[in-house]
């Protein structure tokens, strides 16, 4: 570091087991970037604070974490359209009088399914899960023009929540029609579709519970053309070894993890990434 180091970091609690200071400081010395990254850790209470004395202190970006991606959006200046329909800001921008709040969250997933050769668009997507992520990539198939997006959730009341924003967005001209189901859990092996989409959202599978997956019926997974699961550890998920099993592409969550951190970095620093860092990035995180 020197006197012209341009410092960013991530916000959260805990932050401890953050792979974005690796991320973002391998790019930066691809870019040949003066810039560092920091883990801060933010206690309950204290997070207008942190983010007004992070923007008084000249702090070039930030990356917002579980719990405060929500809470943030009260401390930002501006934010971006998705990033207010989704309710979640995962990525700060300085500007003058404070920080524009994003979320790359879905971006991050779009980017990396492309660059696996998948496709959303005009496709039928089943939605496994209801949480924040889902949230996002809900959007995510909304933007990206989805035909059809089945949202599947144990707890029903949060997936109608989630489609109730997206036909918002539909309503408001912001996306083109789409049609949103809201399936119970129990029930996503029925639904009718065929060549479809499915991606993973709900924490079923995540180390150290790599022999839970959430939907365990075979009919399920012959519906489907490619699998998409959003956790990266372990790096094949049981889920994914049923899609592939019966035929479908898969892929783990480690690219959404990188390209969403990419895409945090070309807003904080407007600049452009070269993709051929992602397998250097895979690498060094795998
Ligand atoms: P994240 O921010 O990672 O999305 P989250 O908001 O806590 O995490 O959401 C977790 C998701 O996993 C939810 O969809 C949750 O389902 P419910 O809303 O019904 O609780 C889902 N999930 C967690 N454990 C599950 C389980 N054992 N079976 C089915 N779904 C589960």
């Amino acid at each position: 570091m020197d006197g012209k180091t341009k410092l960013c970091g991530l916000i959260g609690n805990p932050v401890e087991h953050t792979k974005s200071p690796l991320i973002h400081k391998t790019i930066a010395n691809r870019m040949e970037h003066n810039l560092d990254y920091a883990p801060f850790l933010v206690q309950e209470g204290e997070l207008e604070i942190a983010i007004k004395g992070a923007h008084a202190l000249n702090v070039w970006g930030l990356n917002v974490t579980v719990p405060y991606k929500s809470e943030v959006i009260k401390y930002l200046r501006e934010i971006d359209s998705y990033a207010k329909r989704i309710g979640a800001v995962n990525t700060l921008v300085r500007m003058e009088n404070g920080y524009k709040g994003y979320n790359t969250d879905y971006e991050g997933l779009y980017r990396a399914m492309r660059s696996e050769d998948i496709d959303i668009q005009g496709k039928d997507v089943i939605l496994l899960g209801a949480g924040g992520s889902a949230r996002a990539i809900a959007h995510m198939c909304a933007k990206y023009k989805a035909k059809r997006l089945f949202i599947c959730n144990r707890n029903l009341h949060k997936a109608q929540e989630i489609k109730d924003s997206i036909d918002d967005g539909v309503r408001d001209n912001e996306y083109s029609e789409i049609e949103v189901y809201v399936v119970s859990m129990k029930d996503c092996a029925d639904i009718s579709t065929e060549k479809s989409i499915a991606i993973q959202a709900t924490s079923v599978g995540l180390y150290p519970n790599v022999d839970e997956v959430v939907v365990s019926t075979p009919q399920f997974y012959e519906k489907l053309e490619a699998a998409v699961d959003i956790i990266y550890a372990p790096s094949e998920t049981l889920f994914m070894k049923h899609a592939k099993a019966a035929g479908a592409n898969t892929m783990n969550g480690i690219k959404m993890l990188i390209f969403q951190a990419i895409v945090a970095y070309e807003l904080i620093n407007q600049c452009s990434v070269n993709e051929e860092i992602v397998q250097e990035l895979v690498r060094i995180i795998e």
